[in-house]
């Protein structure tokens, strides 16, 4: 039943019941984390075949000893192959190292002080970059670290709202990009649809000075089902748009292979990857080209790719199946809590009653179940409506994502029965 709709005394009724079940909870010394969005040892496991696939084999076709300096760009097999999951042609790839967020870091960096047209430094005020909410705590800490303001705008079912992404980026000064996480966003696992897409090709032109799309494709391929959600082609509107320099693709083998020794890339139109390569140069001789090689024998192309994380699927499936359930089973129709069944990516958003996250998590923590900070989804860690909890499952057995997700919707009916009963 609907809490709104209780008597005072069935409330009451019900937070005493909450209150005995807290105490067992905290009874039971528990030591559990939903807090990291890693992959779990099961699945890192399906790429253990990366350990010596070279055999002595360190030629890529091109002839490149892979063992030796060079190729700032990476390896053009490395490149087909990895365009394929952001669905670009591979000539406007570029494979770097082992982390995306590297590569994002250093995008951002060189826009701000060199500018791929203008540095953004150099605008009027503060540069600002839009940030869809809830969003990706680590793209709110580079923008944080590099002194760059952070201006939310809320993030619906379609993607970020784009009436506030343009009356933005319009209205204010010296606003210079966006972050998207277009497909399973996180945390909240929508697919950005083909009108935002397109809409965002253009938002570039809407702009005062050089402004950049950061789409960051982290979970291009991380499907849970076979009928998820596709992405459309923001390269393919960019292109009609005019705006192909402005858009700047990011993706990674760390929730594909190895996380901290896969493949990360980028894609953008050959001249803003001329640009961003040649500050790289200063900044590195060329990436570790044995790992591309690697990871093109043992995948050997986009088919191998989609194999694979098929098999991370049939991994992942069964813990967002937990969190959906037990979510669906105590929670659903009672007004405690929203959250979206995400169909792919890491994460499950869950939203409290306004003011409540914090407590939810504090509750939680007191029975050693720990759960990501409240806030952490948007920038400066500030969520104003204090609602917002993102539960990662992917890292625990099924059976502590089940013990924490009893735990936690305990904490859900706790917290907001309090508030409750507290306010009569
Ligand atoms: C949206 C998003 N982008 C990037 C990353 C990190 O990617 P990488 O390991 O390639 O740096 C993550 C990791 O959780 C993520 O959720």
């Amino acid at each position: 039943m609907h809490v709104d709709q209780l008597s005072s005394a069935q409330l009451e009724q019900a937070l005493a019941q909450a209150e005995t079940d807290y105490q067992t909870l905290l009874s039971q010394n528990l030591s559990l984390d939903l807090t990291r969005g890693k992959p779990s040892a099961e699945q890192t496991a399906l790429s253990n075949d990366l350990d010596g696939i070279l055999a002595g084999n360190y030629v890529a076709e091109d002839g490149t000893d892979v063992r030796n300096y060079g190729g700032i760009d990476g390896l053009p097999e490395a490149k087909r192959l990895f365009a394929e999951t952001l669905g670009v042609p591979a000539d406007e790839m570029l494979i770097g190292g082992n982390a995306s967020l590297t590569l994002m870091y250093q995008v951002v960096e060189f826009a701000l002080n060199f500018g791929f047209t203008n540095p953004w430094k150099n605008g009027t005020g503060t540069p600002k970059v839009l940030c869809p909410v809830p969003g990706y705590d680590r793209h709110f800490s580079i923008c944080q670290h590099l002194g760059i303001e952070m201006v939310t705008l809320p993030m619906l079912d379609t993607g970020p709202d784009m009436d506030e992404a343009e009356r933005l980026t319009q209205e204010l000064d010296n606003v210079c990009g966006i972050w998207c996480v277009p497909r399973f966003s996180n945390p909240t696992g929508c697919v950005y649809d083909d009108a935002t897409l397109e809409r965002l090709a253009k938002l570039p032109s809407l702009a005062q000075g050089d402004f950049l799309v950061l789409y960051d494709n982290a979970y291009a391929i991380h499907a849970l089902t076979a009928d998820a959600p596709k992405l459309g082609s923001i390269r393919d509107y960019a292109v009609a748009a005019g705006t192909e320099d402005h858009i700047i693709q990011f993706g990674s083998t760390s929730k594909v292979t190895l996380a901290g020794a896969g493949v990360a890339f980028m894609s953008s139109s050959k001249s803003t990857l001329t640009r961003f390569k040649n500050h790289l140069g200063f900044q590195t001789i060329g990436p570790d080209k044995v790992n591309q090689l690697r990871h093109v024998t043992f995948f050997k192309d986009f088919e191998g790719i989609m194999a694979h994380m098929d098999k991370h699927a049939a991994i992942m499936k069964p813990r967002f199946d937990a969190v959906l359930e037990t979510l669906d089973r105590e929670l659903s129709g009672t007004g405690m809590g929203s959250w979206i069944a995400p169909q792919g990516g890491y994460f499950v958003s869950f939203e409290t009653r306004p003011g409540l996250a914090k407590t939810v998590v504090a509750l939680a923590g007191d029975a050693g179940i720990k759960l990501t900070p409240a806030g952490a989804t948007f920038p400066y860690g500030n969520d104003p409506a204090d609602s917002n909890i993102r539960i990662a499952p992917s890292f625990p057995s099924i059976e502590d994502v089940q013990a924490t997700m009893d735990a936690f919707v305990l904490c859900i009916k706790l917290a907001t029965l309090r508030a409750l009963v507290g306010k009569q």
